[in-house]
């Protein structure tokens, strides 16, 4: 057994390196994707495995096997009594997916719904048409199988402020049993933490390979301040390394922790891929939800709940499908024609956490920065065969986060303002690639900014300055009936002012942790190049930063509040507390589309306590 094993991960490593250079090499999205199928690894991307003839009912039907689609699925079908079916617009995860450092390269792939903003005014101007990309997973295991495995849960005093904002049973203490109840935390030092579980299905690890680098800028950082914290405990504010939700340097996305190991033996759990929910069935003069449309390998569906519908598409694609069955606003519904069943503020708000990419300084090092020649073939043997301190285990380069206040923010004590997170290359590690695709910025960046240090093989790092708290809101709408469309979305990022001004203080942050003797002991200095469009400001001035911020303009894909949760007395919310539709029956979004304000972590942790809860509130109310 072993044996085959082995033969088998070779056989893949055979597959496996030309495709990694296949990725690299190429340009464009669709040149990539017709590299994979050159390669025939495009149907391995979207391999329709699972693939259960559906029945005409089921007791729960979920939209969507994302991070809260996955876990919602996995906890309900433990019921032997219930039969669930759970639907998905992607395929299933392959070995690429698994491989950390490869992170960046899977927005390339089908694997991603590629969305696109609409151009911005005051930000993404480094984007080309300014228009920010903003990648979605699109495969069972939804966003969790394509994003960077950073653990991290978010801040006492956000929950207590769901709750305060009339959502009962959302306060810190009643989620963290959600938290923990998902967790299977691996972490060095953590072992007796009341903060952390070590028998739930996710896998909770440090990451194994560190530089350099990053042990410095640990002990810069304590230099400068900010103490070593587990981050995921009592309080924020401090630094320390990344937690990763991988399982022994392999990404352990909510596919593989919640539906991969019960797959074989849960038979009333029935799973669909590449199908495409396209409208809730609702019975009119009741309210009530009673099944779902969708397509699968050129046929249309419809199949019946007879208890709940449960739309689980993430923040895009689940308001997308309320509209699409008649809930949403009412003037952008009566635009495309749309039947109202109910009006309701659908998409009307979306919060997101916008960074500033960069700043990239250069050290001393040799050997530490990620590069894509850093990935040779020993390397990939090291990981097939079961290492796991080696670059590819590498959560796409991300090593250390700090979670700090700043003057501008005036939020309550103890809440964190912005996190530098800091990353073990840049722009340079692809060779201005897969990253530089993935965030749809234009060429001119790499090629001015970082293409030096890529031929040079100069070590370096970079920081992404992320703003917790910002004040922009976005809105997200559709603009015809073609449920195969995308939504439209304005995150109108950097609207309001102030939010640059976080991150202007989030990098002076940066820059003083960087003048600190243990960063000065490895020659750390700014990357002197400036940002292309920002060359007339002085540069590192506070205008130059404000106008590298406007440009080198990057998201961590956290847009939430699209079905904001709230009392139905407020009128910009569109599920209660219990996430079920307002005036509506039988129908929940069990997503981070739920999620009121912008959140105080990153999110995937959260969508998997959301779909937790969201289990353990539908269990008794049909028990
Ligand atoms: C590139 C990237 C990096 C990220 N990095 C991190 C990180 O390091 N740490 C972190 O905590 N968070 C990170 N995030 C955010 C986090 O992963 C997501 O917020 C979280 O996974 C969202 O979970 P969800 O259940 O709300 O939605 P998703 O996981 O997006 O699930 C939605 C699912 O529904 C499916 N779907 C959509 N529409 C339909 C339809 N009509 N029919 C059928 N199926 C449909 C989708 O294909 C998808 O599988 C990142 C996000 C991105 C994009
Ligand atoms: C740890 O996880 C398991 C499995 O989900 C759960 O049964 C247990 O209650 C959790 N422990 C704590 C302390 O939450
Ligand atoms: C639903 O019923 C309401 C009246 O209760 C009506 O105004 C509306 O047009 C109906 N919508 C659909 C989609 O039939
Ligand atoms: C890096 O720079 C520091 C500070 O200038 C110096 O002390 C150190 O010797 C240098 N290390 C190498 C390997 O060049």
């Amino acid at each position: 057994m072993e044996k085959v094993l082995l033969l088998f991960r070779l056989l893949f490593l055979i597959l496996l390196v030309p495709a990694i250079t296949g990725i690299r090499l190429d340009s464009s999205n669709k040149q990539n994707l017709d590299a994979l199928r050159r390669l025939g690894l495009g149907n391995i991307v979207n391999l329709p495995l699972y693939s259960d003839a559906p029945l005409s009912h089921y007791d729960f039907i979920v939209a969507g096997a994302g991070s809260a689609g996955c876990t919602l699925a996995s906890r309900l079908s433990e019921n032997p009594k219930w039969s669930v079916l759970l639907i998905e617009a992607g395929g299933v995860e392959n070995w690429i997916h698994q491989v950390p450092v490869l992170a960046a390269h899977l927005q390339s792939t089908a694997s991603n719904w590629n969305y696109r903003s609409t151009p911005q005014r005051n930000a993404c101007w480094g984007m080309q048409e300014k228009k920010c990309a903003l990648p979605k997973g699109k495969v069972l295991g939804g966003t969790s199988s394509i994003n960077y495995m950073i653990y991290n849960r978010g801040n006492r005093r956000e929950y207590d402020g769901w709750a305060a904002a009339g959502n009962p049973g959302w306060s810190y203490d009643e989620v963290l049993p959600y938290f923990l109840r998902a967790e299977n935390a691996q972490l060095r030092g953590l072992e007796h933490s009341p903060y952390h579980n070590h028998s739930g299905p996710l896998s909770v690890e440090d990451v194994r390979h560190r530089t350099q680098i990053a042990h410095s800028y640990i002990r810069a950082a304590q230099e400068a301040g900010h103490s070593r914290v587990d981050y995921n405990g009592e309080t924020q504010l401090g630094v320390n390394y990344v937690q990763a939700t991988t399982q022994k340097g392999r990404r352990h996305s909510a596919f593989r922790a919640y539906i991969q190991p019960i797959r074989a033996s849960r038979k009333n759990l029935h799973i669909v891929t590449l199908a495409r929910v396209t409208r809730v069935l609702i019975d009119n003069a009741t309210k009530t939800a009673y099944g779902v449309e969708f397509t699968h390998q050129g046929r249309a569906y419809r199949v019946k709940a007879r208890k709940e519908v449960i739309l689980s598409a993430g923040a895009f694609n689940s308001p997308q499908l309320l509209m699409l069955s008649g809930i949403g606003p009412e003037d952008n519904l009566k635009a495309i024609g749309i039947p109202i069943v109910k009006a309701l503020p659908v998409g009307r708000r979306m919060y997101d956490h916008m960074c500033h990419f960069g700043p990239t300084f250069v050290t001393n090092t040799t050997g530490q920065t990620l590069f894509s020649a850093s990935i040779g073939p020993p390397v990939v043997t090291d990981f097939l065969l079961g290492r796991s301190d080696t670059f590819l285990s590498s959560i796409g380069g991300v090593e250390t986060l700090t979670f700090i206040k700043v003057p501008s923010a005036k939020t309550a004590k103890g809440l964190p303002d912005i996190e530098l997170i800091q990353v073990g290359g840049s722009l340079a590690s692809d060779e201005g690639t897969a990253l530089t695709q993935g965030a749809n910025f234009k060429a001119e960046i790499y090629e001015k900014m970082y293409k030096e240090l890529a031929l040079q093989q100069q070590d370096h790092f970079s920081f992404l300055i992320m703003d917790f708290n910002p004040a922009s809101v976005g809105r997200l709408w559709l603009h015809n009936r073609n449920p195969l469309e995308w939504p439209r979305i304005d995150p109108k990022y950097f609207s309001v002012p102030a939010d640059i001004e976080h991150l202007l203080d989030g990098i002076k942050e940066a820059l003083r942790i960087s003048k600190m003797p243990a960063m000065q002991a490895i020659g750390t200095r700014l990357l002197d190049k400036p940002v292309p469009g920002c060359e007339g400001h002085k540069f590192a001035s506070d205008d130059y930063w404000r106008c590298s911020i406007r440009t080198m303009s990057y998201t961590l894909h956290h847009q939430v509040a699209t079905c904001r949760m709230g009392p139905e007395s407020d009128p910009t919310t569109v599920v209660n507390h219990q996430l079920k539709v307002h005036g509506m029956r039988r129908l929940r979004v069990v997503d981070i589309s739920i999620i009121p304000r912008p959140s105080t972590g990153h999110t995937n942790a959260a969508a998997i306590m959301i779909g937790e809860k969201a289990a353990d509130m539908i269990r008794s109310e049909w028990s």
